[in-house]
């Protein structure tokens, strides 16, 4: 039920939408809660329907949804036109177009913060559809965003949508290699990205990774170079061109392009347990109604609301809930360049009260790193500004969740605990802020529209309350992954081939006496550092590269930071003679891994082994390697099994 003093948006007809306070799609009651996830199962198509005619479409659709978990082929709002920028920037600027679209705080907090309105925001959108355009970027075209977290990436991305390039952003922390892996993948004809970026203390070149990388990327024809740390870059002239040169005088607008529903909006690539990342896929519509109808229900956020998420646009965290969520909604959405402890251990605490934070999103690393360095940083602020405070990524330890709801959010903050994934486009389950109770460590109750199953390991589903199994969803939702770029039969594989008809998370997961969902973990071969998802064939191969290198195998094991820390175990070609050559080669190694990926994949531990547990065809027996890594000797299982158990002994009697 809509109560009147709650229309944010007012249909006057079904596709003429106006903007008026609230949302009409919040559900603001346990209630309301049960009510919208039982209509929601019972007639999905009627309920979606609803919730997306308070959105703007240049076409209605001609159905709501059309599916099937097999090829999979999934559907939603099919014939519908649309441009997400118009729900993102212009809705909005037509009835407030002074309100605060999106905050800027620098690196520096000496340096100035940016403050751009909707209207501002907007004009700053169309002055670089513009210069894309007259490089010969069109719609459909893909373009790769490498930018560190500067206001003019959100700039970049919403761009791109307006005039219908799929945008591909690739975090700031991926090497030249990873930036070719992915241009290749989607064949990318241009490539946005800055002279440097400012992250703590560190300078980080931009432009000379995306330099060698190009010597690689034959597609790419333009690069545009946003000036941030004005470092001295090459520009290759044809090619390169400067942001700020490139930008047009002339403030014409640019109409946004009409864009089909199920139209890709943007690929980003993700690890997976086998192969080079894949690059998943989300449409148009189905996104844009899901990133908005999770950000305004799990937040319980209210038009004009301050939201300070501190991922990076190159996740999916970012895109989500710091572009597109966000300013569908009319909210207020921060940008932070640079990390939480830097110049000091109270950096977010200041920027919250110093923007007024209403809503404060973040990683369980994130808390667990502010932790250690004591709770004097955040006592000291009040933050009464506050009404909801985030978790994502990965599983959040109770001591963890108590601290940020104690000494962050001062008891009065209800926390919600957000489980989704990159492919999930939006939140899947969480509590709802204030709305539905919360569980230390459990991410509780799937949001209206979401079908969880659990199963074992033969795919029987496990019915009733009190079990843990392997986490399905059995109903598409709207911000579902599509397909992978360029390989549909990748998708199927990864996510609807191991259990038929369910569309598998990755993830396991416990349902309590109660009903609710706490997620375990991958029961796959990815691991989640920091929460950056990283696969182990990723890193094995990039260990491999080294020429002293016979085989690795990877692993995660407890870490108190990062949650999941890598231990590699390394069968070198020759041994080491001395300690000293041994610390050398793991240096060496460790750079293999930053060359080929990131520094962010680097293990924090190398072993080296003279072999590897193997079954007798050949298969690494992780189970057990991930055992000796948490120092749970004691729980090898049986061994008996291995091609050579002896192989055992001696990785014990070597482990770190
Ligand atoms: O294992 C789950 C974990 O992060 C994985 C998805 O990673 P990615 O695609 O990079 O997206 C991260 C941001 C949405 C999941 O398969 N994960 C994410 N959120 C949670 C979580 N694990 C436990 N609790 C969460 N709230």
């Amino acid at each position: 039920m809509v109560r009147a003093a709650q229309i944010f948006y007012l249909a006057s007809s079904q596709f003429d939408v106006t903007l008026i306070m609230d949302y009409p799609f919040q559900v603001k009651t346990l209630g309301e809660y049960e009510a919208a996830y039982a209509r929601a199962q019972a007639d999905p198509e009627a309920f979606w329907a609803d919730i997306a005619q308070h959105f703007t479409w240049k076409k209605p659709w001609d159905t709501v949804l059309d599916w099937e978990f097999t090829t999979p082929m999934v559907r939603w709002f099919d014939g519908a036109q649309l441009n997400i920028t118009e729900n993102c920037l212009d809705r909005h600027v037509t009835l407030y177009p002074a309100r605060t679209a999106l905050l800027w705080e620098p690196n520096d907090p000496t340096e100035a913060s940016v403050e751009w309105s909707y209207q501002s925001l907007l004009e700053r959108v169309e002055a670089f559809c513009h210069v894309l355009q007259a490089r010969g970027i069109q719609k459909g075209d893909r373009v790769c965003i490498y930018m560190g977290m500067v206001p003019e990436l959100a700039v970049a991305v919403l761009a791109c949508a307006r005039m219908g390039a799929i945008h591909s952003v690739i975090f700031g922390g991926f090497s030249a290699e990873s930036i070719v892996d992915r241009v290749q993948d989607a064949q990318a004809t241009a490539i946005i990205t800055c002279d440097g970026a400012f992250r703590g203390a560190k300078s980080i070149p931009l432009k000379p990774i995306v330099d060698v990388a190009l010597t690689q990327c034959a597609s790419v024809h333009t690069v545009v170079v946003l000036q941030r740390t004005h470092e001295k870059v090459h520009i290759q002239a044809g090619r390169d061109i400067w942001w700020h040169e490139a930008l047009p005088t002339h403030g014409k607008p640019f109409p946004a392009v009409a864009m089909e529903a199920e139209d890709p909006l943007f690929v980003l690539y993700t690890s997976g347990s086998t192969g080079k990342p894949k690059g998943v896929v989300h449409s148009c519509a189905g996104y844009m109604v899901w990133s908005t109808y999770t950000f305004v229900n799990v937040f319980q956020s209210s038009p004009g609301d301050v939201h300070f998420c501190t991922a990076d646009i190159g996740w999916i965290t970012g895109h989500s809930y710091i572009v597109y969520g966000p300013l569908a909604a009319g909210a207020t959405t921060l940008l932070f360049e640079g990390v939480p402890n830097y110049p000091a251990p109270d950096r977010l605490w200041q920027i919250t009260e110093k923007h007024q934070v209403q809503i404060l999103y973040t990683a369980p690393t994130a808390i667990r790193a502010l932790m250690a360095c004591g709770v004097q940083y955040p006592d000291a602020y009040p933050m009464a500004s506050l009404k909801v405070l985030g978790t994502v990524g990965e599983p959040i330890n109770e001591e963890a969740w108590q601290w940020y709801h104690r000494h962050v959010g001062k008891e009065k903050s209800p926390i919600v605990d957000t489980w989704w994934q990159t492919e999930t486009g939006g939140i899947l389950i969480s509590n709802l802020a204030g709305v539905t109770p919360a569980k230390p460590t459990f991410a509780t109750l799937p949001l209206p529209g979401i079908q969880p199953v659990l199963v074992d390991e033969y795919g029987h589903e496990l019915v009733g309350n009190d079990v843990s199994g392997n986490l399905c969803i059995r109903f598409p939702w709207p911000g579902m992954i599509r397909t992978t770029y360029g390989d549909h039969e990748r998708c199927r594989q990864a996510y609807f081939s191991t259990y038929p008809g369910y569309y598998f998370t990755g993830d396991g997961c416990t349902r309590d006496a109660e009903g609710r969902y706490r997620i375990t973990g991958r029961v796959d071969d990815v691991l989640n550092v920091s929460g950056h998802r990283i696969g182990t064939a990723e890193v094995e191969n990039a260990i491999n590269m080294h020429p002293k290198v016979v085989e690795s195998a990877i692993v995660g094991y407890p870490h108190p930071i990062k949650g999941q820390g890598i231990y590699a175990y390394v069968i070198l070609s020759s041994s080491c003679a001395t300690a000293l050559e041994e610390e050398a080669l793991r240096a060496e190694i460790l750079q293999e891994v930053s060359r080929h990926i990131g520094a962010l994949a680097k293990p924090e531990k190398i072993q080296f082994v003279s072999g590897l547990p193997k079954t007798r065809s050949g298969k690494i027996m992780r189970r057990i390697l991930r055992k000796i890594a948490e120092g749970a000797q004691d729980q090898l299982g049986d061994t008996t099994t291995l091609l050579d158990p002896t192989v055992v002994e001696s990785i014990l009697a070597g482990c770190l």
